[in-house]
């Protein structure tokens, strides 16, 4: 059953449902256990908070293959519902093995693009032995860098929407689906 929550009522459509997202993170943890048996490397999945924390939980769990998690967080200057073009690091990983580990970096949603070819360009740079990425949305139309990822949930079209670790001024990212809020919520 559907858990019910007092942030339901903002919801003008709800996109994934519970059931959904379920699926996607099952197919997307056994191409990843596919993909990396029998390496030879630590496999470390790299969140990036705050977004990707209630998806990678929900990957790590599908998963079959041992793996370590870590979180970077970085701010694209940006507030509200749009992303602005530069990348800063507010949190960093420290490891001395990254020549022998192979990064998948975890986030919620690709927008510009901005963040993860960023990050994957500074993890490759910091020495890590593989860097691929792995997003539970896509938004494909609203890049402004060329970027594809190597693991993708689902392609959405241009909304803004919240849940599933993905906010609205801090709000939502607790809700077990993914919708699109009603435009008043945003004039509040
Ligand atoms: P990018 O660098 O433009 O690809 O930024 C991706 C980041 O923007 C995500 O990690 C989110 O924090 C944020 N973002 C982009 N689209 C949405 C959305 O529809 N809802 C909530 N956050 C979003
Ligand atoms: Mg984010």
């Amino acid at each position: 059953m559907e858990r019910k929550t007092d942030l339901d009522k903002d919801m003008a459509k709800i996109l994934i449902t519970a059931e959904e997202i379920e699926a996607i993170t099952e197919r997307l943890a056994d191409q990843i256990d596919h993909d990396y048996r029998g390496s030879g490397k630590k496999l470390l999945l790299l969140g990036i908070l705050k977004g990707s924390v209630v998806f990678m939980g929900e990957l790590m769990k599908k998963m079959t293959l041992p793996v370590e998690i870590d979180f970077m967080k970085v701010s694209s200057y940006g507030a509200g519902t749009s992303t602005s073009g530069r990348i800063k690091i507010l949190l960093d990983i420290h490891r001395n093995d990254l020549s022998e580990t192979d990064i998948i970096i975890v986030e919620d949603i690709i927008d510009s693009g901005r963040t993860l070819s960023y990050l994957k360009e500074y993890l490759e740079l910091g020495g890590a032995h593989s860097v691929r990425t792995c997003t539970m949305l896509d938004k494909p139309s609203r890049r402004e860098v060329d970027f594809t990822p190597d693991y993708r949930g689902m392609e959405i079209p241009d909304e803004f929407v919240v849940g599933y670790g993905l906010d609205y001024a801090e709000q939502y990212r607790a809700l077990p689906y993914v919708g699109i809020l009603k435009p008043e919520v945003y004039k509040k």
